[in-house]
Formats: C-alpha cells, sequence, structure tokens
C-alpha cells in the first residue's frame, strides 16, 4: 500500500465529513505515519554521525510549515486525498502553455477559461512564471525565485486569484519546481560569488580542474552545442562550479542537510499558492556521483521520495509529476520501486511513447512501438502517465539499441534516418523540423518543430498540395487519439489544437537565436479562434475533432487508468492495435494506422478479442458500423477507429 491511501484509509471516518475534521489532528496522524520512513530516507542521504542534529530540525520544519498553508488549502487537500486517484480519471485532460505567449499574462489565462471548457481541458500546467536573469534564462528554466512572480506575467496577488478561479472551475494546475539548480542570480548563488563558503556548499564548487575532469570523464553534455561541458569557471572566486545544463543554472549540492531543507520550504511555499501538481523539473539530476553519469542515481530516487514523504505530511492533495527524460526501464522508477513503489511521483512523463509515436510516423511502422513498449514493466497501481506528442523542449530519440538491432535495424543508422526525416535532410520526407543540439563528438542530435510542421503541415500548406494537407491533418489528429485514449493524462502543447506551425521569430532574438526549441514557443494563433465557426479551415478541423475526441474520451469509463492497457499484435507492421480493458465495463479497442496505405487486418483478431459482432464492427468516434470486406478490416491512411466491445 501506498502512504496516500494509507493517510485515505487512517482518515477514513472524519473524511466523509471533512468539513468536521480537525486539519491539524489530521497532519499529526499523516505525520507519525510517514515519520518511520522519512528517518530512514533521511539517515541514508544524511547520516546522524556526519550530519548532526539535521533531522531534528527537520521535525521542527514540518508542523512549522503546515502553519503556513492556508485553511482553504487544507480543505482542498482533504477532498482531493478523499478523491484518491483523480489524476487517473478519463476526464482528465491537459493543456501546456507558455502564460505570455498565450495570452499575455495571469490575468490573460484567467480570461481564457471558457477557451478551455470550450475544447475540455481541466488541467493546465503554466510553464515558470517566476523571476530570471534579463538575457538567457532558459525559458525560466533558471530561476531567481521560487515564489516571486515575474512582472511581466503579473504579481503574486493574480497567481492567487488565478489558482482561486481554476478551483472554482474544477480546472488543475500544474507549475514546475525546478529542483536541480537556481540561476547564477539566485540570492544563495550571489552569497556564494561574494565569498560565502557557506552559500558556496549550497553548490557543486572546486578550487581546481581535479575534481571537475574526474566527473567529465564519465559525464554526458546536455546542451554540447550551447554549453559545452559540465562546469563553468568563476573567476570572481576563482573556482569552478557545476552546470550541467546551461552555465548560467547552478546544481544544487543535495549531499547537504541544509539545501533539502530550504528547498523543501520553497516547494512548500510554491504549493501553498494553490497548486495540484508540482512538476519535478530534471529530477533524475539530482544526485552526482564522480564515475558515473549522475542521473538516475539510487540517492536521486531516495531525496524524491523524501521530498514526497514530507510534503504529504503538509499537502496530501497536491501529487508529483517525474520530468525524467530518461531510457524507458528507468522512467519507471520514479514511480518508487520496491519499498517506495508509489512514494516517489504519481505521475511521470511517458517520454517514452511520445518518441516511439514520431519513430512510427516516420518509418510508418509500429514494429519498435510494440518492442519497446512491450519491454516496459508495469507501473505501480496509484500512478499515471502523461500523455503528449509536444512540449516545449526537443524529441530524444532515447530507444534502446537492443530493441533496434531485434527488429533487424542498425541503431545508428537508425537514429540518423530519424534526424533526416524530420530534420529536413531526405528532400521526400513532408516534415520540416530542425535539429537541436547535433554532437559532433557523439553524433548524437535530437528534434525540434512544432506538431503540425514534424505531421507535414508546414510543407503541404506551402506547395498547396490538397492531397498532403489533408494527410498531415489526419495524422496530427490520430495521434491526439492516442494521446487521448492511452492509459494517463493526455497533455495537448497550447497551439497544437489548432495545427500551429513552426514560428521562426526566435531567431531575430540574440537571447533564443541560439536555442532551436523556441521554433516551437508559439504565440497562440487567436485569429485562428475568432474563425473556429468556419468549419472548413485546417485549424477549425483539427480545434473541432479534437473536442469531439476529448469529450467521448469523458465519457469512456475504460479510459481513466487502471493499468488496464494492453497492447495487442497483429501481423500487420503499420498498424497499432491496443485494448484499454474493463472489468464491469465493457472495453475499448483502439485501432491505428500508421501508413500512408491503406491497411487491413484479419477480421478474426477483432473476434477473438470479443469486438466483432455479427460481422460487424461499432467504431465509438464516427458512431458508425463497420463492416468486413473478405473478413478483412480495412483501415485508410492515419485512419483510427476507437471499437464498442459488444
Ligand atoms: C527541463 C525543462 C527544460 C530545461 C531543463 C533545465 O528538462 O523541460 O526546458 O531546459 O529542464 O531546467
Amino acid at each position: 500500500m501506498n502512504q496516500a491511501a494509507l493517510h485515505r484509509k487512517l482518515a477514513e471516518g472524519v473524511l466523509k465529513d471533512p468539513k468536521k475534521a480537525s486539519p491539524e489532528k489530521l497532519f499529526e496522524l499523516r505525520l507519525t505515519t510517514n515519520l518511520g520512513l522519512i528517518k530512514e530516507l533521511f539517515d541514508k542521504l544524511y547520516p546522524e554521525e556526519l550530519h548532526p542534529k539535521s533531522f531534528e530540525k527537520l521535525i521542527d520544519l514540518l508542523p512549522a510549515l503546515f502553519k503556513t498553508r492556508s485553511t482553504e488549502l487544507k480543505r482542498q487537500d482533504l477532498l482531493l486525498l478523499k478523491k484518491g486517484d483523480w489524476y487517473q480519471s478519463q476526464k482528465m485532460v491537459g493543456m501546456q502553455l507558455y502564460v505570455d505567449l498565450f495570452n499575455k499574462d495571469l490575468k490573460g489565462v484567467v480570461a481564457k477559461i471558457p477557451y478551455f471548457k470550450k475544447l475540455g481541458i481541466n488541467f493546465l500546467h503554466l510553464m515558470p512564471i517566476t523571476t530570471r536573469p534579463k538575457g538567457e534564462n532558459d525559458g525560466g528554466y533558471a530561476v531567481n525565485s521560487y515564489m516571486a512572480v515575474d512582472k511581466r506575467f503579473g504579481t503574486q496577488k493574480d497567481l492567487l486569484e488565478l489558482t482561486k478561479k481554476l478551483r472554482a472551475n474544477n480546472i488543475f494546475l500544474m507549475l514546475d519546481f525546478v529542483v536541480n539548480h537556481t540561476s547564477e542570480e539566485y540570492p544563495w548563488a550571489k552569497k556564494a560569488l561574494a565569498g560565502s563558503a557557506k552559500y558556496q556548499g549550497y553548490y557543486h564548487m572546486f578550487p581546481d580542474r581535479n575534481i571537475p575532469d574526474a566527473f567529465e570523464a564519465a559525464l554526458p553534455e546536455v546542451f554540447p552545442t550551447t554549453s559545452p561541458g559540465n562546469f563553468t569557471y568563476r573567476k570572481e572566486i576563482d573556482r569552478w562550479v557545476m552546470t550541467v545544463f546551461n552555465t548560467y543554472q547552478w546544481d544544487l549540492n543535495y549531499s547537504n542537510p541544509q539545501v533539502f531543507m530550504e528547498m523543501f520550504s520553497n516547494l512548500v511555499a510554491m504549493v501553498n499558492a494553490g497548486v495540484d501538481v508540482v512538476r519535478f523539473d530534471a529530477l533524475a539530476f539530482l544526485w552526482k556521483k564522480i564515475g558515473t553519469i549522475s542521473q538516475n542515481l539510487p540517492e536521486a530516487h531516495l531525496l524524491i521520495a523524501l521530498f514526497r514523504m514530507c510534503l504529504q505530511t503538509i499537502a496530501p492533495g497536491v501529487i508529483l509529476l517525474a520530468e525524467a527524460i530518461v531510457a524507458p526501464r528507468d522512467i519507471v522508477k520514479y514511480f518508487g520501486e520496491g519499498d517506495l513503489q508509489g512514494n516517489e511521483c504519481e505521475v511521470a512523463y511517458n517520454a517514452s511513447l511520445m518518441a516511439l509515436l514520431w519513430n512510427s510516423i516516420a518509418t510508418k511502422k509500429t514494429l519498435l512501438l510494440y518492442k519497446s513498449l512491450k519491454s516496459i514493466p508495469q507501473k505501480p497501481k496509484e500512478t499515471t502517465w502523461i500523455n503528449y506528442l509536444r512540449c516545449h523542449d526537443d524529441i530524444g530519440l532515447g530507444f534502446e539499441n537492443q530493441h533496434i538491432y531485434e527488429i533487424g535495424w542498425d541503431a545508428d543508422m537508425h537514429r540518423r534516418f530519424l534526424l533526416d526525416y524530420y530534420c529536413q535532410v531526405l528532400d521526400w520526407s513532408p516534415a520540416a523540423g530542425f535539429v537541436f543540439m547535433h554532437n559532433p563528438k557523439t553524433g548524437d542530435g535530437r528534434i525540434t518543430g512544432s506538431c503540425a510542421s514534424l505531421a507535414g503541415l508546414e510543407k503541404a500548406l506551402s506547395t498547396k498540395n490538397q492531397i498532403a494537407i489533408q494527410q498531415a491533418i489526419n495524422k496530427i489528429i490520430m495521434l491526439h487519439s492516442i494521446i487521448l485514449s492511452y492509459g494517463g493524462i493526455p497533455m495537448i502543447y497550447a497551439g497544437d489544437e489548432l495545427g500551429t506551425l513552426n514560428d521562426y521569430s526566435y531567431l531575430n532574438d540574440s537571447h533564443k537565436k541560439e536555442d532551436s526549441r523556441w521554433v516551437n514557443r508559439p504565440g497562440h494563433d487567436w485569429n485562428a479562434v475568432k474563425t473556429l465557426s468556419q468549419k472548413e479551415k485546417y485549424p477549425s478541423v483539427i480545434f473541432h475533432t479534437l473536442k469531439s475526441l476529448i469529450g467521448l474520451r469523458k465519457k469512456i469509463r475504460v479510459f481513466a487508468d487502471s493499468n488496464n492497457t494492453v497492447l495487442h499484435e497483429t501481423n500487420n507492421p503499420h498498424i497499432l492495435i491496443y485494448e484499454r480493458t474493463g472489468i464491469k465495463d465493457a472495453g475499448i479497442l483502439v485501432l491505428c494506422n500508421f501508413d500512408e496505405h491503406p491497411q487491413v487486418i484479419d477480421g478474426s483478431i477483432l473476434n477473438q478479442l470479443g469486438y466483432l459482432k455479427n460481422g460487424v464492427l461499432q467504431d465509438m468516434v464516427s458512431s458508425r458500423i463497420i463492416s468486413l470486406n473478405s473478413g478483412l478490416v480495412q483501415l485508410d491512411p492515419y485512419q483510427f477507429f476507437w471499437l464498442a466491445q459488444t
């Protein structure tokens, strides 16, 4: 049983009538329940002999922080605790957006609540909104503060107003907690630069190259083009600072318990604004060890569980999302393994599915997708995925080489093909993407571009090729139909619901032009929204189709995630079939064709699975009956069905 379920059980009587509960009593109950685990985790990371009195400090800190939470949020926590698995519901549909690019500021987001409702969005991920350095700041992921709202987005009051309005409209909010690093302008960094030994100990700093060189021998480079290496020399203090991401993002030193406690206080301050889901940014990097790649280390998992267990005592309604863009097998570990099962993050990005879908579009085949997805161990039952196609970042090609070889392809050549296909090297490819961070030393590269441009819409529109336009639209819709029906929360990247193309304006900004991820950070196309009633325009087609798929998703109970997604093989390599099985409810079978030609599958497969009745199939999307032809079901290029079990 995970700890959250335990809290629900222990508070059962009170939860029946949350108004009667004393929040303080429940806090004590949660603290007592989690204390053993918290102590164990803390001791492993910060043994008493080396860090005397640290644990006592933490024990004093937790009740003090609980007092800082508002009565309204304490009540909300109990409601969410009672609901338990709210984040696994089929009713959840998310959107990720940059506040300023979407509609100017936080007030602008409030003004667009009707837009979210119209589309069916009830979960928002707002990109970083706190203060950051003026020049380059990695889209706000270089933080000058964990709480102070940057004035371009509004004020603290605007944030509180927004979270209140979102709660009133049953829209959940996710914000980033940039847990791995601060900016070089963060108060701790400034004090470190001014010579404070205490604050220098909050980061990884070295007087010479000995330790940095020892680290570099095993560390990969995250931004090899713009920020090669993992250390930056600061002449003010004659020290090398660990900067795994950009030179202005300083990695925090979590081997210092004071850093954990202060960061935990920052986390509580942030969630106290009314945040439901915390996106733990770059959490795979939290612990560093010479001789390793310093990602996914066991200590990082202990640390995340420690954050999780402490936060649960204070804000049991708040859950954590793992932003771990790592190998498929490593991602599931962020849900917690062994004793920590279900006690790390409740949600994780399904980066594997995302990359595999783009792989299937390029290859027109689903072989690698089956191979990879089938090898991923089952996640704990109280967890879920965020399924997405695009986000503000690049698409990494983190497939397991072994899987690529097993289907008969060469891993390096295959990755080269994908880069060439998406990044405009192959004339015949419809995609208009760009390479992100090509590393000449390793030959690695990642892909960037908007969903629509990668799917071929930009090129098709420029050549006015009607068939290609239609195919691109169909691809965009089919890909979205997958994230809407696969187990987890679908997260639409703002603009993709309108088929927004690449935005090249970043090339005119000296602080952005070296970072091609900006090509997929466009302003929201409110002109397209104004003309949504003109049904024939492509943004309207995409918007209205997604809207109706979202509406349908919410009605289908087996689309709630109870680890009930089952992949079924066919002997057609272009087709993807998975089932959302039900215990009480009838299941749904999803069929997709990744090929540009019509494809067929044998009706007997569907018969065996219980989806063929009287020789016909029932598609929930079109509300049509589908007949077999010579025992075969045909799917047009990029067509998909959501078949009802008969
Ligand atoms: C995460 C963010 C990315 C950022 C990085 C460093 O991966 O998604 O945009 O560059 O963290 O903070």
